[in-house]
């Protein structure tokens, strides 16, 4: 029988600068983005029949048409050579509505699987068109892991650095919804100057690259989700007062260039960030 299974990597915002609305509700960013190596993993299993069903392991994701993966499958369906059934099976690891990325990943690793098993032929700028169409941030998953993303996301530029870096991740049990915080966003002052993308790729280490992190989103997060302010500050006492949000929310993190730093400040915000989830990962390097 047919097995075919993929990684589809977390990522996290180093950088988050967001621009004015524009006249499409979308708002222009700038964004430093990184790959971890925290992942779901798709497993497609073909079937003796023509159907296409959606298999998680977690009951907080659909598995009808609100998923981006089944919305994938309905863009290729017309446009399949072979028209066999298949189950897609998905083991969540990155927990919904943290701003890891986990569904925009799913939905571009499930356009690189079934682009080749089905035959849809789909070149390289149809299928970037084709993810871009469907959501912001499925387009950098189709790069490598370190990008810059512009645009409303779907204009991403790769660029290579040697950063050994770790990364403590607190993920709060808490959901922000992006629209609405984008939509907060909209409601306060402008942003502060911040430094710019050239500063952060040249930085050499986590120690270099800390201090010059920011998200634009942070302050709209907070209206939207008052809650995540207390735990904001528990995570900042427990990994460093530069805890950053990684894209509208609601998960942080913090990078470190020694890995039994990033254990010790993981445990401590185990202590102190109770009903979190506390992961220690790493930025995911090219030939991974
Ligand atoms: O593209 P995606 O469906 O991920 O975006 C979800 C929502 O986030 C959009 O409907 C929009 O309100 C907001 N958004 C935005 N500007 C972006 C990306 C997303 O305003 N560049």
């Amino acid at each position: 029988m047919l097995v075919l299974t993929d990684r589809c990597p977390a990522k996290i915002n180093l950088t988050l600068r967001v621009g004015a609305a524009r006249d499409d509700g979308y708002h222009e960013l700038e964004s430093v983005v990184a790959w971890l190596n925290f992942a779901d993993q798709i497993r497609i299993t073909q079937r003796d029949d023509t159907a296409v069903l959606l298999h998680c392991d977690d009951p907080r994701v659909p598995t009808d048409d609100g998923n981006l993966v089944m919305r994938v499958v309905r863009r290729l369906q017309p446009r399949r050579l072979s028209d066999f059934g298949i189950d897609i099976h998905l083991d969540k690891r990155i927990p919904p509505g943290t701003g890891l990325g986990g569904g925009s990943s799913n939905a571009a690793t499930a356009l690189r699987m079934l682009n080749l098993l089905w035959q849809t032929r789909l070149g390289r700028d149809e299928q970037l068109d084709l993810a871009a169409s469907l959501g912001s941030d499925i387009p950098l998953f189709l790069h490598g892991p370190l990008t810059v993303i512009r645009g409303r996301g779907e204009d991403v530029e790769e660029f290579d650095a040697d950063w050994d870096v770790w990364v403590v991740l607190v993920l709060p049990q808490l959901h922000c919804e992006t629209r609405a915080v984008y939509a907060a966003f909209d409601e306060l002052p402008p942003p502060p100057p911040r430094p710019l993308v050239p500063a952060i790729t040249a930085a050499r280490n986590a120690r270099g690259l800390m201090p010059l992190l920011f998200n634009d989103l942070e302050e709209a997060a907070l209206r939207v989700v008052p809650a995540l302010a207390d735990v904001t500050d528990r995570a900042r006492s427990a990994l460093g007062r530069d805890t950053r949000l990684t894209g509208s929310g609601s998960g942080l993190f913090h990078l470190y260039d020694d890995r039994s730093e990033a254990e010790q400040r993981a445990v401590l915000a185990r202590e102190r960030c109770l009903g979190c989830d506390v992961i220690t990962t790493r930025l995911a390097l090219d030939d991974e």
